[in-house]
Order: C-alpha cells, then structure tokens, then sequence
C-alpha cells in the first residue's frame, strides 16, 4: 500500500485536491495500485482549528507517508498585518525544513493550445521546455531574522552542502533533457552567489556532458521574456527561483497549470506553484490542472511512470478540446469539477 498524506490547504486547496484525487484513484484502478490517502489540515485553516499552521500531527502523518500531495496555503486576513506573529507560509516552510525538501522542480513548457493566451509573442514562447531547479531549504528564506530600534536583518546563508546536493538534483535532470544547465545568481555582488558559481562549477567538471552557463539574475529576469528557449535546466537559490518562477509561468498561458515536486532525501512532495485564490474559494472555477499535473509527478517520484504519463495524455486532451476553466477559456468555460470528471473518465475509458 502507498501511503499518502493530503494537505488540501487553504482557499481553492480542498476544490483543487478532489479533482487530483479523482483522476489518481482513476489511475490506481488501470494500474492496479492501492493508495491510502491521510488528510491533514496545514496553513490558515490549521491556524483556526490548532492554533498552529503546521500541527504535529500533520508533520507526523507527512513523515510516515511515502509522499505528500498539497493544494495551496494562505489567506488574506493574514496578508497585510505585518505584526502577526503565526502566519499560514509557516507551515509550508516548516514542512519543506523539517522534511527536508531542499529541491524545488518547477517545469515550464508552452502548450500549442495555449500559445494565444500568453501575453508573450508565440513565436518566442512556441517551443518552451524548461525545468527550474529552485533550493528550498537555505538562504534569505531561513537565515536569521531580526528587527532592533527601526532596523530589520534577514541573513543569507548557503554552505557548499547545501549547493551540492541540490546541483547534483539540477544534473541528474538536465542529463535526461538537453544537458544544459544555467546558474542564475547575482556573483557580481553577492558572496553566497559566488560560493553558488565555485561549488557548481567544480562539479560540472566531473559532468563533461553537461554544459554549464551562468547569468546574473536581472538578465535572467528580461532574458526568461526575451528567449525562453535558449533554457534548459535554470539552477538557482530559494528567492530568485520563487521570483523568476513565477514570472515563467507567463510562458505556459496560466498559473493554474504549473506543477512542481519538492524533493529531498527520501520524500517527496507535489504541489500547484499558484497560490490560495481567496477570490475563487467554494465557486467551482480554480483550474485544477496544475494540482492534477503535480499528481502526475507524484506518481513518476513514485516510480508509477506509465500512470504518470496517463495522467499527462489527459490533461492534453482536456487542453485540445477546451474543456477548461476560465483562466484559459473565457468564451465556454468549464467547472473545477467538470476538469476533474473529464480526466479521469478519459483514462478509464482509453487505457
Ligand atoms: C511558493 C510560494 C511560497 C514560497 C510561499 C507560500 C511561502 O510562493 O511555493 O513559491 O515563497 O516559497
Ligand atoms: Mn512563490
């Protein structure tokens, strides 16, 4: 049996996580694999019931799992009161630390369909497929915190262990893609970048395959607009890959279709990058596909590569005949629940 922990989350999380859930139990049928699922309350709705975002009992659910799914965390009550001391992206933090979950892979590829929908020029983003390797457990993020007389300090710190083990993640990677890796930094200014540039580059030189390139990361900024394509693998510390994630995310049409994987020694978890929605919470309308497709990388960590790609093939389906939410199809919408329905049904009926 494997077991699962569900951290359907905040806002849209719960509407988000039932259509993962029903095109994964579609997929357990054809493969013939039992999932047991335990749900655990994380973030701002963990913070009303407990008092805590990260209640211990969820931590201990996550930690006998053999991976975690996660819809979204945050609510606006919490946004824009800079005093309060517990905060939903707590809880996200203190699991990514505390699970160990120090490399975040974002994939950003463009879809033909959706290729209108970005604001970019077709032609530049018609053919994207980039991966993000994002650190998630170091720098600015964790480093010491301080606020004194008027004046606030947030450290950041990286050791060579840190950078090594998440470079050898970004490798390994871009060796079953196109071999190429760029390392976004700031080394023109920062000390922890250029730590960043030493460490990766000794460990290129034992990777002769690999080809490694460097940009500062403003030029990545305009570069990921200008020319997508020229990326492979981006490797990058925690902020800068939270930043230029979230700007690629352009390239794919919709923030709603963008998964990622949160890996670490021995786990593993899946999770949509776009936030908790509050606007769309309990209406029907999140577009489910990147907690779906976050589903799918999950199974591929687990090594159920076929239901993996079952999952992939649907989803395009769902993307060719415009059954989808309002995000990506203004004229003829689709519900939340009506995604899920259509993909699961579509691979029990062709598998
Ligand atoms: C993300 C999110 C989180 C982050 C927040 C919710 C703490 O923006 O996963 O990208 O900044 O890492
Ligand atoms: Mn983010």
């Amino acid at each position: 049996m494997t077991k699962i922990a569900v951290l359907p989350g905040d806002g849209i999380g719960p509407e988000i996580i039932n259509e993962a859930l029903k095109v994964i139990k579609a997929v357990s049928d054809k493969i013939n694999i039992q999932f047991d699922f335990t749900f655990c309350d994380v973030g701002a709705i963990a913070i009303d019931k407990f008092n805590t975002p990260l209640p211990n009992k969820t931590l201990n659910a996550c930690k006998k799992s053999d991976a975690i799914l996660f819809g979204a965390i945050g609510h606006p009550k919490f946004d824009n009161n800079p005093n309060l001391e517990i905060r939903p992206e707590q809880g996200l933090l203190k699991l990514r630390k505390e699970l160990g979950l120090f490399a975040n892979l974002r994939p950003v590829k463009s879809y033909k369909e959706l290729l209108s929908l970005s604001p970019i020029k077709q032609e530049i983003i018609d053919g994207v497929d980039m991966l993000i390797v994002r650190e998630l457990t170091g720098g600015l993020y964790f480093g010491d915190k301080k606020t004194d007389n008027n004046i606030s300090t947030d450290i950041c710190t990286y050791s060579v262990l840190e950078i090594e083990r998440v470079t050898n993640i970004a490798i390994e990677y871009a060796k079953k893609r196109r071999n190429k890796i760029t390392l976004v930094d700031k080394a023109n200014v920062l000390e922890t970048s250029r730590l960043w540039r030493k460490t990766v580059q000794n460990i290129a030189t034992m990777h002769p395959e690999i080809e490694l390139d460097y940009m500062f990361v403003d030029n990545a900024a305009m570069q990921i607009i200008l020319n997508p394509k020229q990326f492979d693998v981006i490797l990058t510390e925690n902020l800068f890959g939270d930043i230029i994630s979230d700007e690629a995310s352009v390239i794919g049409g919709s923030i709603g279709i963008l998964s990622s994987a949160s890996l670490g020694n021995k786990m593993g978890l899946f999770e949509p990058i776009h936030g908790s929605f509050p606007q769309a919470t309990g209406k029907n309308i999140a577009n489910p596909l990147a907690c779906i497709l976050s589903g799918s990388m999950m199974l591929n960590y687990l090594g159920m590569i076929k239901g993996s790609e079952m999952i992939q093939k649907a989803v395009e389906k769902s993307l060719l005949k415009k059954i989808t939410t309002t995000d990506i199809n203004k004229k003829n919408p689709y519900n939340t629940s009506e995604i899920g329905d259509f993909i699961s049904r579509y691979i029990t009926k062709n598998y």
